[in-house]
């Protein structure tokens, strides 16, 4: 039985793109059953929608400053479709105790960085000012410790000499559309499997 996954965006959704084509396959251990966003503006949305996956807006302005009550609507909706383990990607909003500790070790983070090193934002930027030869991705578990999580995986990348933050950029975006269908299909092994009702 293929696990039951939902990805949270908030922009283009490259990284869910490649989680949904992963588990189209019949031998890959997750189906995605649902994309939510915090912003109705995502291009993801509809790229989900295209990929026959139900994708819909959570609009965080709608809940104005209530972070909790945000994530309760979020939480509701990944109830309501059976989900059993959260992907995160490229999802900007910082979430609560209330949501992590909801997913505690079902839900991943994909973050364009070799963690520990560079956390946060910006990370293509800073790792050309620090001068850094190597730079990748990690997938990791999310605890309520931003982008300090238990690692799954991660891949590198060489940070060329005449590299610019788009090219660097590009160039871990690629392994990251490899390595996250890969971690979160290792992560499932792990999993012990759901009681039977
Ligand atoms: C990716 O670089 C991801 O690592 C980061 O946000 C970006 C999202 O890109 N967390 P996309 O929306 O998956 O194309």
């Amino acid at each position: 039985m293929k696990r039951r996954v939902a990805i949270l965006i908030s922009g283009r959704g490259s990284n869910m793109r490649s989680l949904i084509e992963a588990a189209a396959d019949k031998d890959y251990p997750a189906e995605i059953v649902l994309v939510l966003s915090n912003r109705e503006d995502a291009a993801g949305l509809a790229v989900a929608r295209g990929l026959g996956v139900p994708a819909r807006a959570v609009p965080n302005k709608d809940y104005a400053a209530d972070r909790k009550a945000h994530e309760r609507a979020i939480q509701r909706e990944l109830e309501a479709a059976g989900t059993e383990i959260v992907c995160l990607a490229g999802y900007m909003r910082l979430l609560t105790d209330y949501l992590v500790g909801k997913w505690q070790g079902r839900m991943l983070n994909i973050h364009p960085s070799l963690l520990p090193l560079f956390p946060g934002l910006d990370t293509h930027k800073r790792v050309l000012e620090a001068g850094a030869g190597q730079h990748g991705c990690t997938v990791h578990v999310v605890t309520e410790k931003m982008d300090q999580g238990p690692i799954i995986l991660q891949a590198k990348v060489p940070v060329l000499n005449d590299d610019t933050e788009a090219t660097l950029a590009a160039r871990v975006l690629a392994e990251e559309h490899v390595a996250y269908p890969r971690a979160l299909a290792e992560y499932i092994k792990r999993l012990p499997r759901p009681p039977k009702s």
